[in-house]
């Protein structure tokens, strides 16, 4: 396992969500996260507001094709695209419009694509979000992938990718040998994870978070949910794996998204912990949410 990697620092900058109507999509985007919609000349739609932007296409609902990590600068990235061509990956194109025309691209296991680059500066000064949400912070901090080749998964990010292992949770119990690892989550700066994966019974999207500053933010959120009949399904919570408070809420094409805080900061060669079965890694407050049912 590495302890040093050029993808460090990287930050994830966008994600791509699909769905048959992506209007549709984006119009929930702009009133329940504060974000303003601009056409890409595609049938998809950037939605972008304070510190977060995603990319809603026309696609299968809740299809997640790639998800776009920014690194510091051309040199880093220069670096890091020999890295992972020296690890065996093969290469491919970035399809991202946000990113400068030297961006890339990696397929994983399940064929979705992470994809590295330098954003382009052009994209952030399109028309301001409005509304009651705008103001809130949150930014677009981690993403979560579902798997039924979780080692593959976890092998690929880690060892071909060169993100660094945070906690894992194993499905052994505290006061025996560890199990199966079956949930991984990985860095690429000081914060506990910009990605992570769950083992599963299929390949599927699971979430993504935006980043708050405090506990006073959830609150904030939660109340302009209400205001939009948008119900918070799971928390608030306190994450062990992470040690952040959350709370999630579905979009109308069933995405979930969690709004976040506090989410613990590890040093470049700190190492995780791993976490023994038993859901409190998941949610040391109350109600686990358990997507392998494999696991004991
Ligand atoms: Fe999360």
């Amino acid at each position: 396992m590495l302890d040093v990697s050029p993808l460090w620092p990287a930050d994830l900058d966008h994600i791509r969500l699909d769905t048959p109507s992506p209007r549709a999509l984006a119009r929930f985007y702009e009133q329940a996260m504060g974000m303003a919609s601009a056409a890409l000349g595609d049938g998809s739609y950037l939605v972008h507001g304070r510190q977060r932007r995603l990319v809603i296409g026309v696609g299968t609902a809740r299809a997640n094709p790639y998800n776009a990590f920014a690194l510091a600068d051309r040199a880093q990235l220069d670096g890091y695209r020999r890295f992972v061509a020296a690890r065996g990956v093969a290469l491919e194109p970035a399809p991202t419009p946000l990113f400068e025309d030297d961006a890339f691209a990696a397929r994983d296991p399940d064929g979705r694509l992470a994809v590295f680059g330098c954003p382009k500066p052009g994209f952030a000064d399109v028309t301001p979000a409005e509304g009651p949400a705008a103001p809130l912070p949150g930014r677009l901090q981690h993403v979560v992938v579902a798997s039924a080749r979780f080692p593959d998964i976890m092998a690929f990010y880690r060892d071909a990718l060169g993100f660094l292992v945070s906690d894992i949770v194993h499905t052994g119990k505290a006061d025996g040998p560890p199990g199966d690892t079956n949930v991984c989550f990985l860095r690429a700066n000081l914060e506990h994870h910009s990605f992570a994966a769950f083992r599963a019974p299929a390949a599927a999207s699971d979430h993504h978070a935006y980043e708050t500053t405090g506990w006073g933010d959830l609150k904030l959120w939660a109340d302009h949910f209400a205001t939009l009949a948008v119900p918070l399904w799971w928390g608030p919570g306190r994450h062990g794996a992470g040690n952040n408070l959350f709370f999630m809420v579905r979009d109308p094409d069933g995405n979930n998204l969690e709004i976040s805080a506090e989410l613990e900061h590890l040093a470049r060669g700190q190492p995780g912990k791993p976490w023994p079965a038993g859901g409190r890694a998941i949610n040391l407050w109350g109600t686990v949410w358990n997507r392998d049912v494999a696991a004991p």
